[in-house]
């Protein structure tokens, strides 16, 4: 009898600390052939993009490719803007985000944001927290709903003892962590977050980092990060938009490369992406 043997191919599959096996896509969106207009611009031509479930996706690439709109699709934060418009489809656990029947209060609800600059509400640390559940209608008691957000966002330590201060007086870091925990607090599924740490010192972002590697054992993240260290140390999986110019000198969005993150910055398959994180080019 011959032994063959079995050999099996070690791989890294996942960004250097990310949780969670990468392997294969559990989608909680499917974008296909996005496009999205202001008016009569078109922002971001034609996406196709994954998202998936419990992982963190990061997006990259140079100022004005559309990161941030096509991530503001994702709650339809889009809507709020007048003249936006999508075209295309995005599936959310299969079901049309854009159909009929789809609330878009709920939608927001289910999928959170956090944005660049922390915006408290100028109100206490225990009412930024209580605000969402309250208008939810949340039954049950109020305080431990609170502290379970603050302890999820790792404030809690920190501002127990002080929750009925105002939240600006917080630095900018525990801002951010209270908007995060604020984002907790109604119980959403996906957390999405627009360069949530270009505001905040190397300390802070290195927490709000630990923060989201805990987060996504039980949420599904976006990040839209212009710190290419911070998505090859944090996402699964990376996006890389860039903008082309067409023959009237209009400026178009597009994705170029979507993958694994290790992929992405070991070994991207399109000369755009190699040169944009190498630092050639953006
Ligand atoms: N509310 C708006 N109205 C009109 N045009 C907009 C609006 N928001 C964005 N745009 C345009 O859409 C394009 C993409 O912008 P977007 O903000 O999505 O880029 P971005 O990749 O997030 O950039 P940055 O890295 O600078 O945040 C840009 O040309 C921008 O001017
Ligand atoms: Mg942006």
């Amino acid at each position: 009898m011959t032994d063959i043997g079995t050999s099996i191919p070690s791989v890294t599959v996942r960004g250097p600390q990310a949780p969670g096996n990468t392997a294969a896509l559990d989608p909680v969106f499917t974008v296909s052939d996005l496009s999205v207009f202001y008016g009569e611009y078109e922002a971001v031509r034609q996406v196709d993009l994954s998202i998936g479930n419990r992982e963190i996706t990061a997006m990259i690439g140079p100022s004005g490719c559309g990161k941030s709109t096509v991530l503001r699709c994702f709650n339809r934060m889009n809507d709020l803007i007048p003249g936006a418009r999508a075209a295309g489809k995005i599936l959310y656990h299969g079901e049309d985000l854009y159909g009929d029947h789809v609330d878009p209060i709920e939608v927001r609800r289910r999928i959170g944001m956090v944005f660049q600059k922390p915006n408290p509400f100028p109100k206490s640390i225990y009412d930024n927290i209580a605000y969402g559940p309250r208008v939810n209608g949340t039954k049950g008691k109020m305080d431990e709903v609170v502290e379970e957000a603050l302890t999820q966002a790792a404030l809690w330590d920190e501002v127990k003892d002080k929750l009925k201060q105002n939240a600006l007086s917080l630095s900018g870091g525990q801002q951010q962590r209270l908007c995060i925990a604020r984002a907790i607090a109604v119980k959403p599924e996906v957390i999405l977050m627009d360069e949530p740490c270009s505001a905040l010192d190397p300390i802070a972002t290195t927490k709000i980092e630990d923060l989201m590697q805990q987060l996504a054992r039980d949420y599904t993240i976006v990040i839209v990060t212009h710190n290419m260290q911070q998505a090859a140390r944090v996402s699964n999986r990376t996006a890389f938009f860039t903008a082309d110019v067409d023959d009237k000198g209009e400026r178009h969005g597009r994705l170029v490369e979507f993958d694994e993150t290790s992929r992405i910055f070991t070994n991207p398959t399109d000369q755009r992406t190699e040169d944009y994180i190498t630092g050639r080019f953006g």
